[in-house]
């Protein structure tokens, strides 16, 4: 089985799940989605990106609409809580760009958000989405330390368990 795992990160922290499923999979081709080859090329595709406004980030976006009928295990970052509604919702937010899509898993952690976004919005006033309060800066302090070993180890379980449902 031909294997693709391909991903976006900005900050680094799906790179860091991209990497430990390479490590669980040395066969597969690990590559970014800009630089991803033809994805007709595989039997089934790890597609990781990172969560932007309550979906993939625009550049998995553009990847995820190439990935039509192919069998696709979905990874992913957030700063939000990976049991929220928020992160439930960006993945299927996610799984809908896949134009006739076959989303065969889901895999969401926590990652560290960039410290300028933070110092972004500690600056937005009271009544904006993402206004500073107790409870976002506590997930914000949360976030901090994911990906963390836990997270790292739960992702190539997952992985390890997708690709043996598909083979
Ligand atoms: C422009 C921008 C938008 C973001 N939007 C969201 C969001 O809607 N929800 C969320 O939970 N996290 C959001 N985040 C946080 C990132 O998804 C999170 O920190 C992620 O782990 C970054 O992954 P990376 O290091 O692979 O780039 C956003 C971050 C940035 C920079």
């Amino acid at each position: 089985m031909k294997v693709l795992i391909a991903y976006s990160s900005k900050t680094g922290n799906t790179r860091q799940l991209a990497e430990a499923l390479h490590l669980a999979l040395p066969n597969a081709d690990l590559c970014p989605v800009a630089n991803a080859p033809n994805p007709a090329h595989y039997d089934l595709i790890f597609a990781g990106f990172w969560v932007e406004a309550e979906n993939a980030n625009t550049d998995t976006v553009a990847f995820l609409k190439k990935l039509g009928g192919k069998p696709v295990a979905l990874f992913a970052t957030l700063g939000a809580y990976p049991d929220s509604q928020h992160a439930a919702d960006s993945l299927t937010a996610a799984a809908n760009e896949i134009p006739d899509g076959n989303v065969v898993d889901r895999f969401i952690c926590q990652g560290a958000i960039d410290p300028d976004m933070i110092g972004w919005m500690e600056q937005l006033p009271a009544d904006a989405d993402n206004a500073p309060t107790e409870s976002r800066r506590q997930l914000w302090k949360d976030a901090e330390t994911h990906p963390d070993a836990a997270d790292l180890q739960a992702v190539t379980d997952w992985a390890l368990a997708v690709l043996e449902k598909q083979a």
